[in-house]
């Protein structure tokens, strides 16, 4: 009698405990990515322009790989954060970028980002303009591609299998973004008002839009959008756009380039709303990385960093940037050659590197603030996004 008893009692704190375990799992066990893709333009790009143009120079890489490791940064970008590193990172290898033809290994993703990326495709060169021709729309083809033959070529088995993800995978896997601030620069760069670059983001974002939807139909579940970054507190803007006295915020950074930013992120955020609406078993997760950054900048002394407005690798002028003697390049001063960015003694608290891009200091802490889901809608963290909410 006893015995049966203990074997009730037994069962029912089994069953109880099995039922709770499994609404703890649905609710909070991570997704267990097995993979990411990512999209995008210098922000994420580890590797593409390097290997389609040749290999960003030194300084770049300084920092933490010790030479140039195709990012335009000293170090590592927020999307080597995102992969590996930390315990909330997704635990995975530093992302091979497609383009890299020699020492690449796909298993756990690929990277289509390459610096000067752009949504629309641009109808200039990258020679002409310094806008790169692999578009976000050039970089779906090649996951496409990427997507269909890595099956066949896996199937051959041998070394294949462990170099190419399994088809799973693509249903498995974390797709990020972060595209869109060069659609912004290519219509100061060419003279238009910000209303004139206003005008043609609803565009920008109708195609954005289609390729989210097209990697949806592909087997894409999990989406991770980056919104864009202040981009009128860059030296690049605020050295070559004229900007009036009215026009600096208190911070220091040009106004009006920054409400286009807001405007493009406030229409990006739409435009996820309107594809959790369109494509039922998706999982995306808008992320703001405007805000931090845009408070890293503002707060710099408080977040442990010095000159927010100031390149790090540059040379002259109001922000140590000049862009006819970029970071890396050779320049004379009294006579004697030198190389741009020697001066940059050091890195680890500055925030921006060149004029255009982040510090690896800048960038992890910026994967810090997002990592948990702080800033992002829903506020899920990054190994849980995977989960609709
Ligand atoms: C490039 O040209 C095409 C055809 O004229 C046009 O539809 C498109 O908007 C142009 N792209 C940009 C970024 O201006
Ligand atoms: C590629 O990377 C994966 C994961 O790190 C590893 O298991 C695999 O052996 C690597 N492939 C080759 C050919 O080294
Ligand atoms: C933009 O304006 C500047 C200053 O007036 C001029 O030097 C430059 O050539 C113009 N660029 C284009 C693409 O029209």
């Amino acid at each position: 009698m006893e015995f049966l008893c203990f074997i009730k009692l037994a069962f029912t704190i089994n069953v109880l405990s099995l039922l709770s375990f499994s609404l703890l799992a649905y609710a909070n066990s991570p997704c267990d990515f097995p993979a990411i893709f990512n999209f995008g333009d210098s922000n994420s790009d580890t590797g593409g322009l390097s290997a389609a143009f040749g290999q960003a120079s030194p300084p770049n890489g300084e920092s933490y790989f010790r030479h140039p490791a195709g990012r335009y940064s000293d170090g590592r970008l927020v999307i080597d954060f995102i992969v590996g590193v930390t315990a909330e990172s997704l635990g995975l290898p530093y992302l091979s970028a497609y383009l890299d033809a020699l020492g690449s290994n796909f298993t756990h993703g690929a990277n289509f980002a390459t610096a000067g990326s752009t949504i629309r495709p641009q109808n200039t060169t990258l020679h002409q303009s310094g806008f790169s021709p692999f578009s976000l729309n050039v970089q779906y083809y090649q996951f496409n591609d990427f997507h269909h033959r890595s099956q066949i070529i896996r199937n051959q088995g041998g070394v294949f299998k462990r170099l190419l993800p399994n088809a799973e995978d693509f249903f498995r896997a974390l797709y990020t973004f972060d595209i869109g601030q060069n659609d912004l620069t290519a219509g100061y760069f060419l003279n238009m008002t910000t209303d004139q670059v206003r005008a043609y983001v609803p565009d920008a974002l109708d195609q954005f839009k289609t390729i989210v939807k097209d990697i949806y139909d592909n087997g894409g579940r999990s989406f991770w959008i980056h919104n864009t970054g202040p981009v009128g507190c860059l030296p690049y803007v605020m050295d070559r756009v004229l900007i009036t006295a009215g026009q600096i915020d208190k911070v220091g950074c040009a106004a009006p380039f920054n409400d286009v930013a807001q405007y493009f992120n406030l229409r990006l955020k739409e435009t996820v709303v309107q594809l959790r609406k369109d494509l039922p078993s998706a999982a995306l997760t808008y992320v703001d990385v405007y805000s931090v950054k845009y408070d890293l900048i503002s707060q710099a002394k408080k977040h442990g960093f010095v000159h927010p407005l100031q390149a790090c690798c540059g040379h002259g002028g109001k922000y140590n940037y000049n862009m006819h003697h970029g970071c890396g390049s050779k320049i004379k001063v009294n006579g004697k050659e030198i190389m741009v960015g020697k001066s940059c003694k050091n890195p680890s608290v500055m925030i921006n590197w060149d004029g255009v891009h982040y510090t690896e200091a800048a960038n992890k802490w910026v994967f810090d603030q997002i990592v948990n889901g702080a800033y992002s809608d829903p506020p899920i963290p990054l190994k849980n996004a995977c989960q609709r909410q």
